[in-house]
């Protein structure tokens, strides 16, 4: 870490993916539980998700989308001050996942960290190396969200299994004048811990260790209330969004393309109707790969920046909630 902090701009100047290879479809959920592909599209857009192998760990998703994002970025692993991981499905307790991360890299000068926000996880981060990078801190950061969520789910709850997928998204962050564009202008987080009963995984932390007696209640496995979620999810959102635009002194009208968390489309179409927006500047894959936590976000900037739906100078917007609940949002010059 480098001593004598500075205030500087800091830009995001790679992005990398890693999504699992097996692909399960809402005709496969079909034969899992009581669904049907037309309930599971016409309530949330989801038609595919990506579910990882039982030998591939969230560290392993997470190095498969840093090793693209540092070679978008041009950054080599031994250059890196800091990692962090938006998780939570972390590989073990601890070691931290990003030290997993750092392991499999060779990474060795850099200083690692997961951070706990949810499907928030990975614009928490942001925020996080933005702070470290404008403030002298460090110089180079790989910011990885990364989910292996089919190890929470309750495959027989029809209510949750049908919206998660596993995968991973990275981004590599720097002094915005060390790097081609990408500048972050704005960054938004916050949190309602209030609201962690509609969102969570009761059991397997200190407050409910799993035991021999409460093994078969699937306590590790994530509860959600359905509706309550939704409404939140569009409220904060819509706030977060309209305070990262405004922090960056711009309009609802200077953003070239939105790109939300990949929860659910109806939860998408209603924040675009809400700020008048048509739905053509939103970026949507959750088609896809269903919800992804931490890493949907991430990796809907790097299809969206890969597929040339972002262009240099272009504003984007990125806006996130999460279980806790947590939102976060940012505003970046492509
Ligand atoms: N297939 C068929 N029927 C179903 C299914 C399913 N997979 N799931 C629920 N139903 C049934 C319900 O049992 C209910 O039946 P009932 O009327 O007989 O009781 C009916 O469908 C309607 O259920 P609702 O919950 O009212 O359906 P809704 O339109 O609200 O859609 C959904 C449910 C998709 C979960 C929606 O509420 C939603 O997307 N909420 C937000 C969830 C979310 O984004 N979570 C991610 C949080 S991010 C994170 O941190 C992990």
């Amino acid at each position: 870490m480098k001593p004598n902090p500075t205030v500087r701009p800091v830009a995001i100047s790679g992005t990398g993916k890693y999504v699992p290879e097996r692909v399960l479809t809402n005709e496969d959920l079909q034969r899992m539980v009581d669904t049907s592909d037309e309930w599971i599209t016409e309530r949330t857009g989801i038609k595919k998700r990506r579910i990882a192998a039982a030998d591939q760990a969230t560290s392993d998703l997470a190095v498969g989308a840093a090793r693209e994002a540092l070679a978008n970025a041009g950054v080599q692993a031994s250059e890196l001050d800091l990692i962090i991981v938006g998780t939570v499905t972390p590989d073990m307790a601890f070691p931290a996942t990003a030290c997993f991360v750092q392991k499999a890299l060779g990474a060795t000068k850099a200083t690692c960290f997961d951070v706990s926000g949810a499907c928030s996880g990975f614009l928490y981060g942001v925020e996080i190396a933005r702070g470290y990078i404008a403030s002298g801190l460090a110089d180079k950061a790989l910011l990885i969200g990364a989910d292996k969520l089919s190890g929470i789910i309750d495959w027989t709850d029809r209510n949750t299994c049908v919206l998660f997928g596993d995968g991973a998204g990275a981004a590599v962050l720097q002094p915005a004048a060390d790097a081609a564009g990408g500048e972050i202008l704005s960054t938004v987080s916050g949190s309602n811990g209030a609201l962690d009963e509609i969102l969570n995984v009761p059991g397997g932390g200190s407050r409910c260790p799993l035991t021999a007696e409460n093994v078969g209640d699937k306590l590790n496995t994530m509860k959600m209330a359905g509706r309550e979620v939704y409404r939140h999810a569009v409220n904060t959102m819509l706030a977060a969004a309209k305070e990262a635009i405004a922090r960056a002194g711009l309009t609802v009208d200077d953003i070239a393309c939105f790109i939300p968390h990949q929860a659910n489309l109806r939860i998408i179409e209603t924040i675009a109707s809400k700020l008048h927006v048509s739905m053509d500047r939103f970026f949507v894959n959750l088609t896809e790969y269903g919800n992804t936590s931490a890493a949907a976000v991430a990796i809907a900037l790097d299809e969206a920046q890969r597929t040339g739906r972002i262009k240099r100078g272009d504003h984007i917007l990125m806006v996130v909630f999460g279980g806790g609940l947590t939102w976060a949002s940012a505003v970046v010059r492509w």
